[in-house]
């Protein structure tokens, strides 16, 4: 079975709901296994057992957590190598835009040459992960067929967002490369 590793520095009340939200999406794929890992915790041997990684952290004076940075300082060199393209998604909880932990993080998975699944979208949690994408390499699934099933299910039962975060991203994904204002305005209002 396939394997999703969510390393994630949580420190706060906060930082665990978003880490939980994360996970939750994770688990409510079918088929794959979810470890979630305290990057303290966590080292190379997490990451080459795994498929696709989601790296959280906050922002730390403009930067990643010092716990996400020493994860990488033990890692980088084993994983050098060892695992290029593997898809990645990050996500930041930041006062402000992130962008410092964004290039710090982006610097070192270029190095790494793992592959970011998805654009960040600034301003909601800063959230790259799709994991259906990063665990299947893209659904077969057409995107219009997808944005129409998922988007139609959270407007009838709205409660069911907290659980198809990713699913939502992907529709978000969708409506803006097909620059449709319609279908970015029915997922802005799913998410608000
Ligand atoms: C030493 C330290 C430095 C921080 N620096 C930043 C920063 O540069 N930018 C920022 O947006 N938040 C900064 N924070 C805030 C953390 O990102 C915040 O505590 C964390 O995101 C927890 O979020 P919460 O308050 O929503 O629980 C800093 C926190 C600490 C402890």
């Amino acid at each position: 079975m396939k394997r999703l590793l969510i390393v994630a520095h949580a420190p706060s009340e906060n930082t665990r709901a978003l880490r939980d939200a994360v996970e939750r999406g994770a688990r409510s794929e079918t088929g794959i296994d979810v470890a979630v890992v305290a990057p303290l915790q966590s080292g190379p041997d997490d990451v080459l057992a795994a498929q696709a990684v989601i790296l959280g952290t906050t922002e730390n004076l403009g930067y990643m957590s010092g716990a996400l940075k020493d994860f990488f300082d033990r890692s980088y060199n084993p994983l050098l190598e060892r695992t290029q393209g593997l898809p990645c998604a990050v996500y930041i909880r930041a006062g402000s835009d992130g962008t410092g932990t964004r290039r710090g993080i982006e610097t070192i998975l270029t190095g790494l040459r793992w592959r970011l699944v998805q654009e960040p979208t600034s301003g909601r949690f800063a959230l790259h992960a799709v994991v259906r994408y990063a665990l299947a390499d893209r659904t077969a699934v057409p995107a219009e067929r997808y944005f129409r099933h998922y988007v139609r299910l959270l407007e009838r039962e709205p409660a069911r967002v907290a659980v198809e975060l990713t699913h939502l991203f992907a529709a978000m994904d969708h409506a803006q490369a097909s620059s449709s204002i319609a279908k970015i305005l029915r997922v802005e209002s799913l998410l608000e």
